[in-house]
């Protein structure tokens, strides 16, 4: 098939990369003349593990090309997706200026009967605003479908090439058939595809995200008191975790969530509600407790160092909103170096792969070390914020010599309390034990 995918984003890339993977011809389209000219040299502008090879492979065998001529792709092809950005406007809504111009252009150069996919995370009634877009400039049929992406950052290539599930919000047999046909290959196993009405695919996008945020918010709050009542969240989360109708995932505790999509998500569903007059009462407390929840570590670092952080100097260790990903938008780890910046701290910040993005939005208000190590020599603090895996065993005897004062917050409870206490470390972690 011949695939338009409008945004080479993270969500557009990979999914661009996966259809060529499997043998259709894809154009991705981009505004972002410099993203497009490197990614024609196989530069990737993100970093997603085996991404780079897929796109080297697929660009050697022709299948997948880019440009920033959205027009001639769109005129090229008999499926477009459109994966722009769908950022938060001012008052938390989807901002679909994007999603609407490409459906404009979409509308203006369609050559043949297409079938029009919003990839995009929008609110429900967004694929009848795309529709109504294109048939402004129409002159052949087109079938709107709805199909929400639901990889994750740092496992998207594993996430779109086996997925639990794909959700299509489709409303004509012609484009019930030709997604049939583009996802056969990914859900060979048996996985199914959800074919639903096109309101029901948008909501289940958002409802999806926010399921997921509540957790996290659920339990970030059961950390909390489990600090003040002197119980071990970690053993809170498995004893709970192993209920076949809880399940273990997204039961970590941690610094707030954050990335592209869970704050974003949960706000525009938030306004979604509001503007129906219904208020989405859970969703506002999962939204305060993560606010809240992306203070905790320099609260703890407060406790630690002394109320007053001006003139003291601490190392970060994670930029990343997660692991396997240089992705920093909404990081806790921005919100801890606001904060640390503000009190007239010292932040030295290190990464394993978000080092240049870092850069990009942080300039010269941070150190940037070379390596974990560098990154403690004279910090009064250690404060570790993306769980890595670089992070999980190091050297603690290596750490302790460097830092000045043996303070490790770890926002991610990587580490045992027990041996961290053996080691001399005066040790803060997530919802494990009393507070000091
Ligand atoms: N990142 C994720 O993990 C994820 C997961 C599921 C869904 N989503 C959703 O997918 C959408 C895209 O997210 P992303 O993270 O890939 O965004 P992104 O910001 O990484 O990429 C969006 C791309 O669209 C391009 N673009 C913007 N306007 C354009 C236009 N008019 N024509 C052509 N290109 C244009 C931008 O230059 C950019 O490269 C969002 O709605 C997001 O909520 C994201």
């Amino acid at each position: 098939m011949r695939i338009a995918v409008v945004g080479t984003g993270y969500v557009g890339l990979v999914a661009g990369a996966c259809f060529a993977e499997t043998g259709n011809e894809v154009v991705g389209a981009d505004v972002d003349a410099g993203k497009i000219e490197g990614l024609q040299r196989n530069v990737l502008p993100i970093y997603e593990p085996g991404l780079e090879d897929l796109v080297e492979r697929n660009q050697a065998a022709r299948r997948l090309t880019f440009t920033t001529d959205v027009a001639g792709a769109i005129a090229a092809s008999e499926v477009v997706f459109i994966a722009v950005g769908t950022p938060p406007d001012e008052d938390g809504s989807a901002d679909l200026r994007h999603v609407l111009a490409v459906a404009e252009q979409i509308g203006t150069h369609m050559q043949r009967e297409m079938v029009v996919v919003t990839k995009s995370t929008v609110p429900v009634g967004t694929a009848a605003k795309v529709a109504e877009c294109v048939a402004r400039h129409a002159k052949f049929p087109f079938h709107v479908v709805s199909n929400p992406e639901f990889l994750k950052e740092g496992a998207a290539i594993d996430d779109f090439m086996k997925p639990d599930r794909v959700v299509l919000g489709a409303e004509t047999d012609h484009a019930r058939s030709v997604m049939t046909e583009l996802y056969a290959p990914f859900v060979r196993t048996g996985k199914p595809i959800i074919f639903m009405d096109i309101p029901s695919a948008e909501m289940t996008k958002y409802a999806a995200n926010a399921m997921l945020a509540t957790r996290i918010s659920f339990m970030n709050e059961i950390a909390g008191l489990c600090e003040r009542v002197g119980a071990n969240v970690d053993l809170v989360r498995k004893g709970i975790g192993s209920d076949g109708r809880i399940g273990p995932a997204f039961l970590f505790p941690g610094p707030g969530y954050g990335g592209s999509c869970f704050p974003k998500d949960v706000k525009a569903l938030i306004r979604t509600a509001r503007e129906t007059e219904f208020c989405l009462r859970v969703l506002d407390a999962v939204e305060a407790v993560n606010e809240e929840q992306k203070r905790v570590v320099a609260g703890k670092l407060r406790r630690a160092l002394g109320e007053d952080l001006a003139g003291a100097r601490v190392a970060v260790w994670g930029l990343a909103f997660k692991p396997n990903t240089d992705d920093m938008r909404e990081a806790p780890a921005l919100t801890l170096i606001d904060e640390l910046v503000a009190a007239g701290a010292a932040a030295v910040v290190h990464d394993p792969v978000a080092m240049d993005e870092a850069r990009r939005r942080l300039g010269d208000s941070v150190e940037y070390a070379a390596n974990s190590y560098d990154a403690l020599r004279d910090a009064d603090a250690l404060a570790v914020m993306t769980d890595w895996n670089e992070y999980r065993h190091p050297d603690f005897v290596r750490m302790k010599s460097a830092l000045r004062r043996p303070v490790v917050v770890d926002g991610r409870n990587l580490y045992a309390p027990e041996k961290m206490a053996s080691l001399g470390f005066r040790y803060y972690s997530i919802g494990r034990g009393a507070r000091d």
